[in-house]
């Protein structure tokens, strides 16, 4: 067996990730979602999926991933060879396209706000007129485009110079930065005034908001912060130590994930009640509050440099995960050479990505299922794609691989001791597909609960 690269260390193994879980989804995605969603309602019902499904889906992708030491399409191939498992991996790759494809254009969007939080633009600006920046920014034509694809560049650019590895070095000292950054913004929002109605939104449960749609939103948010459901974690687990604890490695990463996504939603939602802000803005809401809350405090110029800076770090060290399993696939599948596989993958997906961008402006009135390009990829592939793959891959642990071979694989041949294995089986096998399947059909309006 040729020998693959491997983690070095266990930190290792977790920076990296909770580098491809940790990004636009939780600071962008989670409190736009949880806005347009009614928020402490919402929210509980996101915690729930996270730990009765999210944990069960990323172990179950870990252990595929080690047991077959392959990336996803050659994984199921390789543990049921010639059997039509391989397209959960192919389906993988096609959500992967779509996902980098909207992805870019918001991290376009962060990359925007690095440049005006540098030029100190937000200075003197009211909510009203930072409003009016955003908006007038976002429903253009050139400029969106033009960040997006410097974004997907220096995403090529990673990718292909391979340098994931050094980039983990970095990412070890910037994303505990990012932490204690969204820490002080906490800090300053919860003081704000008005702060309490924010706060009163985001833990104060209004049960009667929720609907089939809230709870297909929910998993969907669920799969898409914890990066599952597409096989990324399926080329992690194969890249991790036999005697690393995948059950712990599952824990940590989801309890971080889950951590940076609340703690986004208190720097957020304090900021969205005093200024005034509607909730349910939409994709942009971050970008509407967070300027106003930088203006508000001491040395908000530095702070705002700093947050951007980070958060675009943030979503480069997950669009890299996402982008290599198009790249992979290219490389194994279709036996490209890595640069022209790279540069395909890129020049498709911004080309996509482009429509997506301009959604906002030129083409908002472009719609396919009474949804525009962005809307479409964004909610086709969170709250289908991701739980679909996640639905095959719990079935293939629960199912489709022996029971000793699952339990020889996460215990290493009986070596550690996995807490709670019979708990976490009985998940894979029914209620994780189970209740996949229920909110899949109920959300899709096939029936209603
Ligand atoms: N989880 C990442 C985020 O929160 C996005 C992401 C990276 C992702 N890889 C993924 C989402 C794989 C789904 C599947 O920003």
């Amino acid at each position: 067996m040729e020998k693959r690269d491997g983690f070095a260390s266990k930190f290792g193994v977790i920076a990296a990730a909770a580098g491809s879980a940790i990004g636009l989804g939780n600071i962008w995605r989670f409190p736009y979602v949880a806005g347009e969603n009614g928020g402490a309602a919402f929210i509980l019902v996101y915690l729930f999926f996270v730990v009765v499904i999210g944990v069960p889906v990323m172990l179950s992708e870990f252990t595929i991933g080690r047991r077959a030491q392959r990336n996803p399409i050659g994984a199921f191939d390789k543990l049921r060879p010639g059997s039509q498992w391989k397209w959960v991996g192919v389906m993988g790759v096609v959500v992967a396209f779509m996902i980098l494809a909207f992805y870019s254009t918001v991290a376009g969007w962060t990359l925007q706000y690095v440049y005006l939080s540098l030029a100190n633009a937000f200075a003197g600006k009211d909510s009203a007129a930072l409003n009016d920046m955003f908006v007038s920014f976002q429903t253009s034509s050139f400029l969106p485009v033009f960040w997006q694809v410097v974004f997907m560049l220096l995403t090529a650019w990673i990718v292909l110079a391979g340098i994931e590895k050094g980039i983990e070095k970095y990412t070890k000292i910037l994303m505990p930065l990012l932490f204690v950054i969204i820490i002080i913004l906490d800090i300053r929002a919860v003081t704000l005034s008005g702060a309490g109605e924010g706060l009163a939104f985001l833990f104060n449960p209004d049960f009667s908001k929720i609907t089939s749609s809230t709870i297909l939103e929910a998993l969907g948010q669920a799969f898409f912060s914890l990066s599952i459901g597409m096989g990324v974690l399926i080329t992690y687990g194969s890249y991790m130590p036999k005697n690393n604890n995948l059950s712990n490695v599952a824990f940590e990463v989801s309890f971080f994930d889950t951590l940076i996504a609340i703690l986004a939603g208190v720097a957020i939602f304090p900021a969205v009640f005093a200024f005034h802000i509607q909730p349910s803005a939409g994709p942009g809401l971050v970008f509407l509050t967070l300027p106003s809350i930088f203006q508000s405090m001491l040395g908000g110029y530095f702070f705002a440099v700093l947050f951007f800076l980070l958060l675009l770090v943030a979503a480069l060290t997950s669009s890299i995960s996402v982008l290599e399993v198009v790249v992979a696939y290219f490389v194994e599948e279709k036996n490209m050479s890595r640069k022209k596989a790279t540069a395909i993958a890129t020049a498709s997906i911004t080309i996509l990505g482009v429509f997506a961008t301009l959604s906002f402006g030129p083409l908002a009135d472009f719609k396919i299922l009474s949804k525009t390009v962005f809307d479409l990829l964004d909610f086709t592939s969170a709250n289908i794609m991701l739980p679909l793959g996640g639905f095959f891959i719990v079935i293939f642990l629960g199912w489709v691989l022996s029971k000793k071979d699952v339990i020889d694989e996460i215990s290493n041949k009986g070596q550690l001791k996995i807490k709670l294995f019979v708990i976490f089986y009985f998940i894979i096998r029914y209620i994780a597909p189970v209740a996949i399947g229920l909110i899949f059909l109920n959300g899709l309006g096939v029936f209603n609960l």
